[in-house]
């Protein structure tokens, strides 16, 4: 596991999408899995500024997104579909047949569209405070592929904000944990002082399926960028 620590969330975000445009001129027709929340924001705001400047294409790449709320409406300001959208999608060149996010209403299916685009070469994630990957959750088997799952109390609260006075979803669909591994290489990004304690225990702790981030331990092929905030 290689562990980079940049000075600021800035450097963060361009150290992750260095790595994604990379790998995209190494394989145009790369498959990447793609990660929500307000993490990544500076990773999606770099990559469609370089987009712009340095004409990158990527219209051979298949994305297929971690995970989404169910419940929501497609369009739902807060639904994931929308948020890809709003900070990538809409931006890029991505066609839409090559974009895949789960619904929930089949998930064998997403796990069969991800071996029919050969697997998943660069896989990004964050992490959330309880050390969640994806929505895989505090107990999440490390052999769970895509499937409905149930949100901790704590995933629901720390949502509540972005949701104002509407109700946080309840359940969400995800790539499991056992999907997250079997990418080729997996980027682990961490930013700010709440994100810490989880980078700690996931990183530096036994791998335990109470610690779902711990299962990347296991991974051959993982590069960890934080920010000095989040360090160990
Ligand atoms: C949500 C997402 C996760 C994400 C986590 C952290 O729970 N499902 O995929 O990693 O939030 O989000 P943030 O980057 O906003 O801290």
């Amino acid at each position: 596991m290689r562990v980079l620590v940049t000075p600021d969330y800035r450097t963060l975000s361009q150290t992750s999408a260095e790595l994604v445009i990379k790998a995209v001129r190494a394989k145009p027709d790369l498959t990447i899995g793609l990660p929500t929340g307000r993490t990544p924001i500076g990773m999606y705001e770099d990559l469609v500024k370089r987009y712009r400047k340095e004409h990158l294409d990527f219209s051979l790449l298949q994305t297929f997104n971690l995970d989404e709320y169910i419940g929501l409406p497609q369009h739902h300001p807060k639904s994931y579909r929308t948020y890809m959208r709003r900070h990538f999608f809409d931006h890029v060149n991505v066609l839409p047949a090559n974009i895949h996010i789960p619904d929930g209403s089949d998930p064998q299916q997403y796990e069969r569209a991800i071996q029919s685009a050969g697997g998943i070469d660069l896989l990004i994630v964050g992490i959330g405070a309880n050390a969640h990957i994806a929505f895989n959750e505090p107990g999440s088997s490390f052999d769970s592929r895509t499937r409905i799952v149930a949100l901790a109390p704590e995933t629901i609260h720390n949502a509540q904000q972005h949701f104002g006075n509407e109700p946080v979803p309840i359940k969400a669909v995800t790539m499991g944990i056992g999907t997250i591994l079997e990418a080729r290489r997996i980027v682990l990004l961490a930013s700010g002082a709440e994100k810490s304690d989880a980078v700690e225990r996931a990183l530096r702790g036994p791998v335990s399926e109470s610690i779902p981030a711990s299962a990347l331990q296991r991974h051959a092929n993982m590069i960890v960028i934080l920010d000095e905030a989040a360090k160990l």
